[in-house]
């Protein structure tokens, strides 16, 4: 697990790029897995300006959505289809086909949820997932008590999260209760994964899923396990990490690191 501390959003919008962009070099039909929500929406952002600007081609990128709203169907301004769409694929050039998403309205809800894990593996995998994070610590829709070792499949909404995300809709008792999530342990079959926090808000569950220990109360901290986690945050969602300036020391001496190898490497050759 690897904890990147920039000064703001912007900051962790752009190292978020930074890294998408050069794997999308050396792989360029990369299997994305993508989340909707406030977070992410700086990294499609700049992703766009990047299609635009020739700098990325997304003909041969794969992408999978990671959650769905369970009621919503796809042109329900709140679905996460229609997020996506309006948000990031209607700029990109990405081919509809290569588009994936859990739908919101599916006949056989099991089968469905059965039949993308498959979808993921036909393509060989995620290759990165980004992530954000919830309050109490959930990514994608796995709320806190969520089995570690989950597949994809029907979610209840935890109180807070529907809450939370009532400010998107006309009043809390419109928000649905049930969502499709990605599960745990297909986020963590995931070759690397992004995740991103900004803002005082997420400092809690940063430090916990980061410094605390591993546990189904707090999804998040299962990224401790991962071996290519990248936890992105800005200095406020940093605010209580206890070893926040060792985090930053690793950081600067990163690229030190490097070189060094390279160095040993040149003397012994
Ligand atoms: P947010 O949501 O990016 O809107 O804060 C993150 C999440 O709930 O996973």
């Amino acid at each position: 697990m690897e904890i990147i501390i920039k000064e703001d959003y912007d900051q962790i919008c752009e190292e978020a790029v930074t890294i998408i962009h050069q794997t999308w070099k050396k792989k360029n039909d990369l299997v994305l897995g993508l989340p909707t929500g406030r977070t992410p929406l700086g990294v499609y952002n700049r992703l766009i300006e990047l299609n635009q600007n020739q700098e990325i081609d997304f003909s041969r990128v794969v992408a999978f959505s990671l959650d769905e709203y369970l009621g919503l169907n796809k042109d329900h301004p709140q679905s996460f289809a229609y997020y996506m769409e309006k948000n990031f694929y209607r700029h990109i050039n990405i081919k509809k086909e290569n588009i994936f998403r859990l739908e919101g309205t599916p006949k056989d809800v099991d089968r469905h949820c059965q039949e993308y894990e498959e979808k993921i593996k036909s393509q060989g995998g995620l290759d990165v997932l980004i992530l954000g994070i919830g309050r109490n610590g959930h990514i994608g829709f796995n709320e806190p008590s969520s089995s570690l070792s989950s597949r994809t499949r029907v979610k209840t909404l935890a109180e807070e999260t529907v809450e939370v995300n009532s400010r998107f809709f006309e009043n809390k008792d419109e928000v649905p209760r049930f969502c499709l999530t990605m599960g745990i342990g297909t986020i963590m079959e995931s070759k690397m994964i992004i995740l991103l926090a900004s803002g005082e808000d997420k400092s809690e569950a940063v430090q916990k899923s980061m410094e605390g220990p591993v546990t189904a109360s707090v999804p998040a901290s299962i990224l401790q396990l991962h071996p290519q986690a990248k936890i992105i945050i800005d200095q406020k969602a940093a605010s209580r990490l206890i070893r926040r300036d060792y985090y930053q020391w690793v950081y600067r001496n990163k690229e030190r690191v490097s070189d060094f190898l390279e160095r040993k490497k040149t003397i012994s050759d």
